[in-house]
């Protein structure tokens, strides 16, 4: 490979729970590297990472830390994506940005690349990485969307720890340690960690992810509403969701109720399904075969079941999609953007 078709890449929130994953994918894929930056906040710098059999050091991420760098992924937060992504943007690099900050700008591509690559081409220095929940969600529903339309959309989500960060990951698991001991579960982040009131997650079903809007709904909730719309290109697409947490560490699964504009074959569904890219249909009741999120994790793709006529509207149907909220929702999804712009034939 001639030197000018590699990158220049710094991944930004290296040490977290979705920047590890990035990296692990990038090495995995043989991303075109020239040169890598791992850039954290000043906790983390100095700490040693291994990437492909090296170490490399993470620095704190500072505005100059983009010079010169082509592309650069981003999950450390929305606070960090507003402060560095303009400066990045400055300095010439192609920003992939996993959290809410630009998403809704509608300067921005907010892209899947199963649903929309093609919108990757109008960008303007930045790519939004849509919220995880949504992804799985679109991933799924875009094959039925080309064919019969959509007019209608009710999802209620079941989602991982992970979702949280890698600090809500080990407080789950040290809840679950303490309560089988008979101890408190002394919650300290969940369900938001800069809110003051927090709940027990392990043993528990918490119907609250980030925080709650004036109309009643969560950030979590109206980002599934507004982004399935975005996404899709499709504002006349009814949504309504229920965003809950479940003491699962890895893998988001959804309850997917979904109203189509035509008549429809079950048959036919399946079969649009299970030829769509990146889904995976795993649906035979018969021999109690659906997904689950110990199956989908560490997997990329969105799997799918449970895939049944809905008995009060003979125009719906439910379903129930699962995947790993780290990869397709968040780490895969940016690589796949990533690639498409480094790699546009892979
Ligand atoms: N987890 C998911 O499933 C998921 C899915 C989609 C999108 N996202 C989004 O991705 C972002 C990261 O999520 P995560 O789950 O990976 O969180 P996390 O495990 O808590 O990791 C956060 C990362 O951001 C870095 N960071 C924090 N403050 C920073 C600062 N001021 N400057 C530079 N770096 C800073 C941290 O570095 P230190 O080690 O120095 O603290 C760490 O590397 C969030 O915006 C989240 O909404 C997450």
């Amino acid at each position: 490979m001639s030197d000018q078709s590699l990158f220049n890449v710094a991944v930004v929130g290296a040490t977290g729970a979705v920047g590890e994953q990035i990296l692990r994918l990038l090495a995995e894929r043989n991303f075109p590297i020239k040169s890598l930056k791992l850039l954290s906040s000043a906790r983390s710098a100095g700490k040693r990472v291994a990437f492909k059999g090296r170490e490399l050091t993470v620095e704190e991420a500072t505005p100059d830390s983009f010079k010169g760098v082509d592309i650069a992924l981003f999950s450390a937060g929305g606070d960090v994506s507003r402060a560095l992504i303009p400066r990045a943007v400055e300095h010439g690099a192609v920003c992939i940005d996993n959290t809410n900050a630009y998403r809704m700008d509608p300067d921005t591509p907010l892209v899947v690349p199963e649903v929309n690559i093609d919108k990757v081409a109008e960008h303007k220095g930045i790519i939004a990485n849509p919220n995880c929940s949504t992804i799985q969600m679109v991933a799924a529903l875009k094959p039925l969307y080309d064919r019969f339309g959509i007019s209608r959309i009710i999802v209620s989500t079941y989602q991982a720890v992970s979702g949280a960060g890698a600090k809500a990951i080990d407080e789950m698991l040290r809840q679950t340690g303490e309560v089988l001991a008979g101890r408190d579960a002394n919650p300290d982040i969940l369900p938001v960690s800069s809110l003051p009131v927090k709940h027990q997650m392990a043993f528990n079903v918490v119907p609250q992810i980030d925080k709650f809007q004036d109309n009643g709904f969560t950030l979590e909730e109206m980002k599934m509403i507004k982004e399935t719309k975005k996404i899709m290109g499709d504002d006349t697409i009814e949504v309504t969701a229920t965003c809950v947490r479940v003491p699962v560490v890895y893998g988001h699964s959804e309850s997917v109720y979904v109203e189509l504009k035509q008549d429809y074959d079950l048959g036919e569904v399946k079969a649009l399904l299970a030829d769509a890219p990146g889904i995976v249909v795993t649906d035979d009741p018969s021999r109690q075969l659906y997904p689950l999120a110990t199956e989908a994790a560490g997997k990329n793709e969105v799997f799918v079941g449970r895939i049944r006529r809905d008995l009060s509207n003979p125009r719906a149907l439910n379903l129930w999609i699962v995947s790993d909220n780290l990869l397709k929702g968040a780490a895969w999804n940016a690589v796949q953007i990533a690639e498409h712009i480094a790699i546009p034939q892979r």
